[in-house]
């Protein structure tokens, strides 16, 4: 479970990111995260993973209290967390197969465990008949397809997607979407974070809208301000 409350951001040049955010997501939740840029999407993401400590306010993610978490704990809390982002931050000099292993590797999974995890992601998202080229052999939907595999395969239960289709043609976006369906639908849990309304009125999902660090509505009927 995601639970913010009253949570607030400041950035050291005094910047007010957050001015008090509450909101929960429970676990096999989607929900889309939406709002113009600048309205500090992207800094609830890195509250979610810790990249960043509110200035007030509690953050709960998958039974880590974000504001009080100890260094050593961000990579228990990361393995539970898959994040996927717009530019899919891949590693071109290592192939399809190899840049899904290689996470798994970093958090010591066993080479048996490897190859029987590796093959069964790329499936899920189409790719394994790609699995020996590099990610620069890859159209574009096709890396951010390589970049969710990489962010399914320790088998989080929570998957954070920032403005994952911010790349991609409407098409490529559309299928992308609809994957992140088909993965929460297999009973991860989705935050999606996009600014696309367009694609977000194809899904019947809960929708959270913020503007200027407040969120200005929640719920399943759409986004009007
Ligand atoms: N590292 C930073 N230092 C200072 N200000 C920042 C930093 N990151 C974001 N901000 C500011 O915080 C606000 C929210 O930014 P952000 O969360 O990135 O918004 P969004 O993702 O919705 O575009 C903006 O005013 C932005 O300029
Ligand atoms: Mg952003």
């Amino acid at each position: 479970m995601i639970e913010f409350t009253d949570v607030v951001k400041t950035y050291n040049i005094g910047n007010q990111a957050l001015r008090g955010v509450s909101l929960q997501i429970e676990d096999g939740e989607f929900a889309f995260l939406v709002g113009p840029s600048g309205s500090g999407k992207s800094t609830i993401i890195k509250l979610i993973t810790g990249e960043l400590k509110p200035t007030s306010g509690s953050v709960h993610v998958n039974g880590y209290s974000l504001e009080r978490i100890r260094k050593k704990e961000i990579p228990y809390l990361r393995r539970t967390v898959g994040v996927v982002f717009q530019d899919f931050r891949l590693i071109d000099n290592m192939t399809v197969y190899e840049n899904v292993a290689f996470a798994m590797r970093v958090i010591g999974a066993s080479e048996k465990e490897i190859r029987e995890r590796v093959p069964y992601v790329l499936e899920l998202v189409g790719l394994e008949n790609k699995s020996s080229r590099h990610p620069g052999e890859l159209s574009g939907g096709e890396q951010q397809r390589l970049a969710i595999a990489r962010a399914l395969v320790n088998n989080p239960s929570t998957i954070i997607a920032d403005e994952p289709t911010g790349n991609l043609d409407p098409a490529r976006s559309l299928e992308i979407m609809t994957l992140l369906q088909e993965i929460n639908n297999l009973g991860t849990t989705l935050l999606v974070v996009t600014h696309e309304m367009d694609l977000v009125q194809r899904f019947a999902k809960r929708v959270i809208a913020i503007d200027e660090g407040l969120v200005i509505s929640d719920g399943m009927d759409g986004y009007s301000v």
